[in-house]
């Protein structure tokens, strides 16, 4: 060895310091990426978990041939449809999280850019869509077989809903707004004294809550899309919103012209409730545009996904961020955002992102081009599917992890009540001040927006030990369908930060 490569311990430790970019004195990066398909047969634009732990995929119909064959050699005839007439391919699918694998689905319509939420008994209810489908309501009745598919109602829908949201409702019904060009809303199921739809005439009607503009002004939304959520839900304290990311004025026409923009990187945080609500902003450790934002069991908040610079829409995007960050929202300012593992995989436009019962966020699509286009441009179309793997699923903290051992999975559960919840840590040793357990929707996800999704900290009892490493907490249940609409949600216990696999509830 030559002897200009021996370095003195100091020598080591000052090279260190002054190498800020590369400062392994700090924690390395974390959280684990695997990939689970290398290709599902069609690029993931909408997704929804089920209590079945099934995952409800599609694209849309428009896109040419996908990669996957219909069921039963069945075929679509559909003389509207723009790309393909009479097509025998799929393009919707079932991702069955515990075998791993995936089933081909059949839609009837174009499904492109629309909307969904789940009904109280667990049935995917979809809205609208493109061309012959942007009238129509799809409905996915879950199944433990592979017996279920979509039933369609063709005019199910008053107004044509293209890139509609649905937001579930306290009533169990379903709120369809908006949508391209559609300054109205309606409610599905439609009952006999309420079946039109409801002028919407936004910043117009009564205002009963103005606020502030974004800090800098910037726009959030598409095509300078940035992502927002809904923060954890605690007892008697009003909700707070995150907004990150996006993509500065003007982004969009200058990525027309072929100039691509830095993304924003900052996030606004504001408490929605508060009588003179202000905006309290933040700056990410990067830029991001059409990043997506996922809650997770312990209350932190997944950035994933997006590009560093350009904007949503057809070919507007460049750099991807392959790092995700996690967002710490209890930590001081300053100290709330962890930089993680990146993945190898670009996930631009038309990319998603949803938690699974076991912790894991399943990540998936990306196609910036009008069709399945998988050479010759700069981001192919993608059809694989990954997971990543916070660093509470690291098997070195197995020792901290909860495992809820009752109520068993599907259990039905009431608003208000005071309910008992058994779990085991393995050491046997529990850091009680530390127990927390939290209650998740699973959310409809698209367009770097998850509709639904919500997660509630369930206001604490007593804990007590109940045998060997095992303890019972006692939670009260949320007071309303105001705070939580009844449906599935999935509990987790969550132990110094580390949750515990989650169970499917059904609170009613
Ligand atoms: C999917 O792609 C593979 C590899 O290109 C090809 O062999 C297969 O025929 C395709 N399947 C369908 C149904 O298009
Ligand atoms: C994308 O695919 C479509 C349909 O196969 C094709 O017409 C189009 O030329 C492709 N675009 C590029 C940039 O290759």
């Amino acid at each position: 060895m030559a002897p200009s490569l021996i370095l003195s311990p100091i020598l080591l430790l000052l090279l260190l310091l002054l190498h800020p970019s590369r400062n392994i004195l700090t924690r390395a990066a974390e959280g684990k990426w695997d990939l689970l398909q290398p290709n599902i047969g069609i690029s993931a634009m909408h997704m929804q978990l089920l209590h079945t732990d099934r995952v409800v995929i599609f694209d849309r119909t428009d896109f040419g041939f996908s990669n996957i064959s219909l069921p039963d050699g069945k075929c679509r005839h559909d003389p509207k449809d723009t790309a393909t007439p009479i097509d025998c391919t799929a393009h919707s699918v079932e991702y069955d999280v515990a075998s791993n694998s995936i089933r081909a689905l059949m839609v009837l319509t174009d499904v492109w850019c629309s909307s969904g939420a789940v009904m109280p008994d667990g049935t995917l209810v979809q809205a609208g869509g493109f061309n012959d489908g942007d009238h129509a309501v799809r409905m996915l009745k879950p199944c433990r077989d592979k017996s279920c598919d979509w039933q369609e109602i063709n005019n199910g829908l008053t107004q044509r809903r293209w890139y509609a949201t649905s937001q579930i409702l306290p009533d169990g019904r379903q709120i369809i707004i908006g949508g391209r060009r559609q300054f109205n809303y309606e409610f599905y199921p439609k009952t006999s004294s309420d079946d039109g739809s409801y002028n919407l005439p936004f910043l117009n009607g009564k205002v009963v809550r103005s606020y502030p503009v974004i800090t800098g002004g910037d726009p959030r939304s598409y095509p300078s899309s940035g992502s927002a959520v809904l923060l954890p839900l605690k007892d008697n304290v009003g909700a707070e919103v995150l907004v990150c990311g996006g993509a500065p004025k003007g982004a969009f026409a200058k990525a027309n012209n072929g100039q691509f923009v830095g993304a924003l990187n900052t996030c606004g945080r504001i408490r929605i409730n508060d009588l003179n609500p202000q905006w309290v902003m933040e700056t990410m450790p990067m830029g991001r545009v059409m990043g997506d934002m996922v809650l997770l069991p312990n209350g932190n908040v997944l950035i994933v996904n997006g590009a560093g610079t350009g904007t949503a829409g057809w070919e507007f995007g460049r750099n991807p961020v392959l790092s995700p960050v996690i967002y710490r929202p209890d930590n001081p300012v300053g100290s709330r955002f962890e930089v993680q593992n990146p993945s190898p995989t670009p996930r631009m436009y038309h990319s998603t992102a949803i938690l699974l019962r076991d912790g894991r966020v399943l990540v998936s699509g990306s196609n910036p081009h009008t069709y399945y286009n998988f050479t010759g441009v700069l981001f192919p179309t993608d059809l694989t599917m990954q997971s990543f793997s916070p660093s509470y699923l690291d098997p070195k903290l197995a020792y901290l992890r909860p495992r809820i051992i009752s109520p068993v999975s599907q259990s039905k559960i009431g608003y208000g009540q005071q309910v008992p919840i058994r779990f085991t840590i393995p050491t046997g040793r529990l850091d009680s001040d530390s127990v927390m357990v939290t209650m998740v929707a699973p959310s409809f996800t698209t367009h770097s927006f998850s509709m639904n999704q919500r997660l509630l900290i369930l206001t604490r009892a007593d804990i007590k030990v109940v045998g060997r490493s095992t303890y019972q907490i006692r939670v009260t249940t949320p007071g309303s369908g105001n705070l939580a609409p009844s449906g599935y949600y999935l509990i987790f216990v969550v132990h110094r930060d580390i949750p515990s696999e989650g169970i499917w509830v059904q609170i009613i």
